[in-house]
Order: structure tokens, then C-alpha cells, then sequence
């Protein structure tokens, strides 16, 4: 199923394929600015195995940007849909702003939550610095839009190997964020900036969690998932050899691999169990 559904009022676009009928499922949470299309390559291969859900994030694609925005909003969101779908509990994969709200999920909904993917994201806060950034895109958002910030989010997304070798790839990336809404863009900066520091939540993970990494991420780099894996018990690390920080657009393969390995050592999620 590809369309809208209504989570607890909200209408979210999201795409619910693979094998129906069980009431777990892997949950992809996107990054910043994207949507759900950018989990493509993941949802047309691992659907072959697991029930694959991927929303729209509130402000992005097919889900309006109706205020509040913030972390817990939208992982309050993620758990309204997956009562609407009937899912009970979920494998819940989250790149870079996605696992800002993976975490934002696992304090308020825990008991949907089976297992974590970490991808390409950080436990902390931002820094003052950041905040200024935000701020400072917010502002061009507003005032050149969603082309304006497509280029500037680019070049630090993509890694070196991604750059040089692969231009579809770049301008595919391209024009899935320059379909970003500005009222969506604008809502996720100011969820972004006022986030809570999500360090002390790695210690009471004691779910199956898988943290991966490019090996070329500018911006959340391989160091930090490395100081997450080692605070998340028995966790495990992957490194994406020649990706940047969309590692599972830019290696659809490595990723899924890892992924596919990670996710066959959690049978509750797993439609034969
Ligand atoms: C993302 O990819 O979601 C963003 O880089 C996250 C961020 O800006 O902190």
C-alpha cells in the first residue's frame, strides 16, 4: 500500500509493503529535508522478506505541516500510525534526523519499539553553533525556499565516492530535497534545534540495536556512532565503506546487507518469528 493514512487525526503519507497481515513491521524514519521516497532501495528489497513501513514525517511529502512540530510530536505521530496499520511493535530504522525521532520514540513509546537502527545520526544535542545555523536556515528557507536549501544540504550530505562517481545519484538526491516543503523544512529545523541531548537515553537501550555509519560522514561522523555503539549494550557497529552521510542511498547494497544480517537476529519482527 502506497498512500494516506489517518494517524490519530493526522493524514501521513507512507507506504506499507512486503508481507501483510503481522502486527510487526520495520519502520524507516527519514532524514532532513527528505521523505519517504527515500527509502526506496530498502523497502524494494527487504520487503521481500519483512513487513516495510515508511512515512512521511509531518511537513514532508504526502503529510501536511500542521504545527506543533518537535521530536516527541513526531514520534508521536510514528506510534499513531503504527496503530492505525495495526502494527504492535517495530524494528525502527531512523537515518540522521530519523534517529533523532527514533530515540524521541524509544523514551515515550518503548514498548513498540523491538529493535533500533541508528543510521548516520547523534545522541547529542545541538551546540550554539548549530542552533545559529538552524536559524540561519530557516531564514533562507523562507526567503529563497526549498531549491535555495536543497543546495546548500548537498555537497556535506554526500560523500566523496558519491560525488565524483555517481552525478544520477547527486541529482536524484537533488531533487528529493528540493521537493521539500517550506512550512515542513522550517518545522523540522525548529524540532531539530530544540531536541534534548540523547545521550543519557543510550544507556537504558536494552533492545537489539544496529549503529551505522559512512565512512565518509561530514556530519555526523564515524567517531560519534562509534561513542554511541560503545554506550549502547551489546550493540553492534557497521562502517559503509565509500558513502557519506545518506549511507543507505549512496550504498544501497552495504546497507541493506547490513541491515538484512542485523534484522534476521530479531525474530520478533520477523513474520515467520
Ligand atoms: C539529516 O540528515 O537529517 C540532518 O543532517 C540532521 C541534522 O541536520 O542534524
Amino acid at each position: 500500500m502506497s498512500g494516506v493514512v489517518n494517524a490519530g487525526g493526522l493524514s501521513m503519507g507512507c507506504d506499507d509493503t512486503g508481507p501483510t497481515g503481522h502486527d510487526s513491521a520495520v519502520v524507516f524514519l527519514h532524514g532532513f529535508p527528505h521523505r519517504r521516497d527515500f527509502w526506496a532501495p530498502q523497502l524494494a528489497e527487504l520487503g521481500a522478506e519483512w513487513r516495510c513501513v515508511a512515512p512521511d514525517l509531518r511537513g514532508f511529502g504526502d503529510t501536511p505541516a500542521e504545527p506543533p512540530f518537535g521530536m516527541d510530536r513526531y514520534a508521536d505521530d510514528v506510534a499513531a500510525l503504527l496503530d492505525a496499520l495495526g502494527v504492535a511493535r517495530a524494528a525502527v530504522v531512523g537515518l540522521s534526523m530519523g534517529g533523532y525521532v527514533a530515540f524521541a520514540l524509544w523514551r515515550r513509546h518503548r514498548e513498540r519499539v523491538a529493535a533500533l537502527v541508528l543510521a548516520d545520526t547523534r545522541a547529542a544535542a545541538d551546540s550554539d553553533d548549530a542552533r545559529r545555523k538552524r536559524r540561519a536556515l530557516m531564514k533562507l528557507a523562507r526567503t529563497q525556499g526549498s531549491a535555495a536549501v536543497a543546495e546548500s544540504q548537498l555537497p556535506g550530505s554526500l560523500g566523496k565516492t558519491t560525488r565524483e562517481a555517481d552525478p544520477e545519484g547527486v541529482e536524484t538526491l537533488r531533487h528529493l530535497l528540493e521537493a521539500a516543503p517550506v512550512e515542513g523544512i522550517v518545522g523540522a529545523l525548529e524540532a531539530m534545534l530544540a531536541r534534548p541531548d540523547s545521550t543519557p537515553t543510550l544507556a537504558t537501550i536494552d533492545v537489539p540495536t544496529l549503529v551505522v555509519v559512512g565512512r565518509d560522514d561530514a556530519i555526523t561522523k564515524p567517531a560519534e556512532a562509534r561513542a554511541m555503539h560503545e554506550r549502547i549494550a551489546g550493540s553492534r557497529l557497521e562502517i559503509i565503506e565509500g558513502a557519506g552521510h545518506v549511507s543507505s542511498f549512496e550504498r544501497p547494497a552495504e546497507f541493506n546487507h547490513a541491515l538484512r544480517g542485523f534484522l534476521r537476529g530479531v525474530p520478533a519482527v520477523h513474520p515467520t518469528g
